[in-house]
């Protein structure tokens, strides 16, 4: 999961999604605190859409938290490498940490994610 996440954003930046990935940000952090809204405007064209939520708190020079919720489960190892994908196409160096575990209890998952900018 975690391969395939990191190997999709590579394919979808390619493959008809360029546009949307330009759209949502010129940087890794811009991106992310773009992410959620990018989700939300899909509503649109996806009528049976149930979106999973990103939102950035804490948001410093060099890290953020991200608190990721979904109605699925089992998708948190892809976000990792969705998260990875998004440094390389970025040309950033990221270091994600799971602060919050779903699956030990927790509300949400959440990742502290830290972030040099080339
Ligand atoms: C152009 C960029 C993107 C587009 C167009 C897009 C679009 C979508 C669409 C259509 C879905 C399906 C939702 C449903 O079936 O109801 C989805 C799901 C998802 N997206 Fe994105 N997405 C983009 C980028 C990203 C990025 C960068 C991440 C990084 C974390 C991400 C994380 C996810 C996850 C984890 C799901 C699975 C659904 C869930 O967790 O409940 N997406 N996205």
């Amino acid at each position: 999961m975690h391969a395939f996440g990191e190997y999709w954003i590579q394919y979808t930046g390619k493959v008809g999604y360029g546009a949307m990935m330009d759209m949502g940000g010129d940087t890794f952090p811009e991106f992310l605190e773009n992410l959620d809204e990018l989700h939300t405007r899909l509503s649109i064209n996806f009528p049976k859409y149930d979106p999973p939520s990103f939102e950035c708190t804490e948001t410093e020079e060099n890290s953020l938290e991200l608190h990721y919720r979904s109605s699925r489960h089992g998708l948190t190892a892809m976000v990792v490498g969705l998260l990875k994908g998004l440094g390389t196409r970025f040309n950033t160096e990221v270091n994600i940490v799971q602060t919050q575990n779903r699956e030990e209890g927790a509300e949400h998952d959440a990742f502290l994610i830290e972030y040099k900018l080339n």
